[in-house]
C-alpha cells in the first residue's frame, strides 16, 4: 500500500476536522460552521462513510482529509501528509532517500548562487542599489548583516537577471526550473523578482536554494518567494539555518520566529540561534531539522491570531521532538524585530520567561471563558483533555491532569475517565510501533478513484491529449493526490517538471500512473469520454451529498434557514447534469473550446447560503 493510502486508512476525518469546528450529527453525517469562512448557519458537512467534507456555503468546495488540512493550515500536500502520518505513527521516508536526484540538481544550486551574487553586487556596488541601501538602513540593518546574509537588490526590469544568466551559459528551461524565471502560457519567460530587497535562502549546508523578496512600497504583495523547485520547498525550510545551526547546537536552544527581518535583527543583536519559519505555519520538516541540533525549542511567533494558532498547533510536535516546547508571549502588535530593536534586554527576559506550550494552551483557552459558569468549565475541560491526552510522558501528563482538575474544580478521576472516553469514541486503541511511538489502530476505508486515475494516466502518457486539460477542473478530482497531479499537469508540460513541482511523497504514485497500462487507440475519443464522465461524476457526487442533506433537514423539519437555498443549488446541480447528459447523447464529445466546467464552478463560487 502506498504511504498516501496508509495515512488515509489510519486517519479519521472527524477527529481531524473536529479540532477546528464544532460538529453536530446530521443523520449519518456531521454538520458544523465552516472553519474557512464566517457564517451563522452551518453549511459545512462531513461524510464519514466516504471520509470527505464539503462546504455548500461561500467556499463551495470540498475534498478529502488532505485537502482540508491544506486549506486549513495553508500548507502543501506533502506537509499535510507528513502531519497526518506523524499523528498516526507512520514513518515517512525522508527526502534524503532521493539524494541521487539532489546531486542531479547541482546546477539549480549554481543558478541560485549566481542570482544571489548578481543581486548582491547591484545592492553594494551600483547606483540603482542605493534605494535598497537606504531602505536597509531605515530598517536598522548594519553592514555586517548585509554581508552575512548577502542581501541584494533586484532591478525594476523584466529580464535583467534573465539576460545576465543566459549570457553566463544557462538555458532558459534551467532558469525556470531553478525558480528565478517564470513563464506564462504564451509569453516569454521573465524575471520573477523585480524592484525588491532580496533575501537569499540557504539550506543547512550553506547552499543557495531560493529567495524571499520584500517590496519597498505598499500596494503589492509584501513578500514574494521562490516557487517550489526540486531544491526549494519553502514550507520545509528555515531562514537563517546556515548561520544559526552551529549556535543552536552550542547553546542547545533554537528560537523560531516568523520573518526574515526578525532573524537578521536577532543575529546582529547577539542572538545567533534564531531561525524563521517564513510565515506562520510550522511544519514537521522544520521541526525535524531542528531536532537534529537540539531538543530545546522556543517559539516566538507574532502576537496575532495566526501566530497564536500556529503556536497552539505545535503541541503535537512535542512528541516529535521528545521534549516540551516553550512559547514567548510578545507584547501585542509587536514582532521580534520590533522588540529587539527597541530593547535587547526585554527580548532576553521574554526568552527566559518562555512558558511551556501546554500552559500557553491552557491560558488561551481559559482566557476566553468565564470559569465561574459550569458549562464553560466543562467546555474548557473537554478542549484541554484532548490536548493532555496526546502527551506521551506519563509524569507530565499526570501533572496536567492535576492542573486541569484544580482549574476546573472537576475531580481528577472523572477527568481521567473522560479522557479515556474521548479515545474510545474514535475507536483508537493505542499501541506502539518499533520506535515506541504511539500508533492508532483504527482502520478507515480508502477509496481509489479509477476514473480519476485513468484520466490522469492518459494526460501524463500522451502529450497530444494535453489540450483536454482546459476542459477539466481541479475540483473534479476528489482524491487530493489526483488533484495535485492535475494541478502540476496544468502548469507544466514536461514530465520532469511535473514531477519536480510535486512533493516527493507523491512521486511513487505518479510513477504508477505514468506506467499504468492504458489503451493506445482512439485516444482523443477516449479522452473526451473520460473528461465528460469525470465532470459527470463530480456533479453526481455533489448532487448525492446535497440529497443526503435534504433528507436529513427534511426529517428535522428544515431547521436551517438555508434549506430553500440548498434546494435552489440542488436544482442548479441537476441542470448541470442534464447539460452533460445531453452532450453525451448528441455526441458532442469532441473539440470546441467549451468551458462549461469553469462556468459551473465560478457560478457556484459566487453564491452563499
Ligand atoms: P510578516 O507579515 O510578519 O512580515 O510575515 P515581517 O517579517 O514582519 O516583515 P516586515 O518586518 O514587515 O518587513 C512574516 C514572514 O512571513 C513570510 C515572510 O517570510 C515574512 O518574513 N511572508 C509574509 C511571506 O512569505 N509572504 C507574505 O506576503 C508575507
Ligand atoms: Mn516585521
Amino acid at each position: 500500500m502506498s504511504i498516501i493510502d496508509e495515512v488515509k486508512q489510519k486517519t479519521d476525518i472527524i477527529e481531524i476536522i473536529s479540532q477546528y469546528t464544532k460538529l453536530t450529527k446530521a443523520g449519518k453525517n456531521l454538520k458544523g460552521l465552516c472553519p474557512f469562512h464566517s457564517e451563522k448557519h452551518g453549511s459545512f458537512f462531513i461524510y464519514p462513510e466516504q471520509q470527505t467534507w464539503h462546504c455548500f456555503g461561500a467556499c463551495n468546495t470540498g475534498g478529502d482529509v488532505f485537502s482540508f488540512l491544506m486549506k486549513q493550515q495553508n500548507i502543501g500536500f506533502g506537509d499535510s501528509l507528513r502531519l497526518l502520518a506523524e499523528k498516526a505513527g507512520i514513518p515517512v521516508p525522508s527526502n534524503v532517500d532521493h539524494r541521487e536526484d539532489k546531486e542531479k540538481y547541482e546546477k539549480l544550486y549554481q543558478i541560485n548562487l549566481a542570482a544571489a551574487q548578481y543581486f548582491y553586487n547591484i545592492f553594494l556596488n551600483t547606483a540603482s542599489g542605493e534605494k535598497a541601501k537606504i531602505y536597509a538602513t531605515k530598517r536598522g540593518l548594519i553592514e555586517k548583516s548585509i554581508i552575512d546574509f548577502q542581501l541584494g537588490y533586484s532591478l525594476n526590469s523584466r529580464d535583467a537577471l534573465k539576460i545576465y544568466l543566459l549570457e553566463k551559459g544557462y538555458f532558459d528551461s534551467e532558469l525556470i526550473q531553478a525558480g528565478v524565471l517564470t513563464k506564462g502560457e504564451m509569453l516569454d519567460s521573465h524575471d520573477i523578482f523585480r524592484n525588491r530587497l532580496m533575501f537569499p535562502i540557504l539550506d543547512i549546508k550553506g547552499k543557495f536554494c531560493g529567495f524571499g523578496a520584500r517590496a519597498f512600497e505598499e500596494g503589492q504583495p509584501k513578500y514574494i518567494n521562490s516557487p517550489q523547485t526540486p531544491i526549494f520547498d519553502k514550507s520545509g525550510s528555515l531562514y537563517g539555518i546556515n548561520l544559526a545551526a552551529s549556535f543552536i547546537r552550542k547553546l542547545d536552544l533554537a528560537i523560531l520566529v516568523e520573518g526574515y527581518m526578525d532573524v537578521i535583527i536577532a543575529h546582529q543583536s547577539g542572538f545567533p540561534n534564531v531561525v524563521a519559519s517564513m510565515g506562520t505555519a510550522i511544519t514537521e520538516k522544520q521541526i525535524n531539522t531542528l531536532k537534529k541540533l537540539t531538543r530545546n525549542l522556543i517559539l516566538a511567533m507574532d502576537s496575532d491570531t495566526a501566530g497564536e494558532e500556529s503556536m497552539l498547533r505545535c503541541v503535537s510536535y512535542e512528541n516529535l521532538i521528545g521534549n516540551e516546547i516553550r512559547v514567548v508571549i510578545l507584547p501585542a502588535g509587536k514582532d521580534p524585530d520590533d522588540v529587539i530593536r527597541s530593547d535587547k534586554d526585554t527580548w532576553q527576559k521574554l526568552i527566559e520567561q518562555a512558558i511551556p506550550v501546554i500552559d500557553y494552551t491552557f491560558d488561551i483557552i481559559t482566557s476566553k471563558l468565564d470559569l465561574n459558569i459550569d458549562s464553560n468549565r466543562i467546555l474548557a475541560a473537554n478542549k484541554l483533555l484532548e490536548i493532555i491526552g496526546k502527551i506521551t510522558d506519563p509524569v507530565r501528563q499526570g501533572l496536567y491532569f492535576h492542573k486541569l482538575s484544580v482549574l476546573t474544580n472537576i475531580n481528577e478521576n472523572n477527568l481521567l475517565s473522560a479522557s479515556k472516553n474521548i479515545k474510545d469514541k474514535y475507536n483508537i486503541r493505542d499501541s506502539k510501533n518499533s520506535e515506541g511511538k504511539v500508533i492508532s489502530t483504527c482502520i478507515h476505508p480508502v477509496f481509489s478513484q479509477p476514473l480519476e486515475e485513468y484520466c490522469l494516466a492518459l494526460l501524463l502518457q500522451f502529450p497530444k491529449l494535453r489540450s483536454f486539460k482546459n476542459k477539466l477542473e481541479a475540483e473534479y478530482f476528489e482524491n487530493s493526490e489526483n488533484r495535485e497531479i492535475f494541478i502540476a499537469l496544468s502548469h507544466n508540460d514536461d514530465l520532469n517538471l511535473i514531477k519536480n513541482s510535486l512533493d516527493y511523497t507523491i512521486w511513487e504514485y505518479l510513477d504508477k500512473l505514468i506506467n499504468k497500462e492504458v489503451p493506445s487507440d482512439k485516444l482523443e475519443e477516449k479522452m473526451a469520454v473520460c473528461t465528460l464522465r469525470l465532470h459527470e461524476k463530480c456533479l453526481r457526487s455533489l448532487e448525492l451529498k446535497r440529497e443526503v442533506i435534504f433528507a436529513t433537514e427534511a426529517a428535522s423539519k428544515g431547521s436551517i434557514a438555508g434549506l430553500t437555498k440548498l434546494e435552489e443549488q440542488g436544482i442548479e446541480g441537476s441542470a448541470q447534469l442534464r447539460e452533460v447528459f445531453s452532450k453525451k447523447s448528441t455526441g458532442g464529445l469532441h473539440g470546441g473550446d467549451s468551458n462549461e466546467g469553469r462556468k459551473y464552478t465560478d457560478k457556484q463560487k459566487n453564491r452563499e447560503i
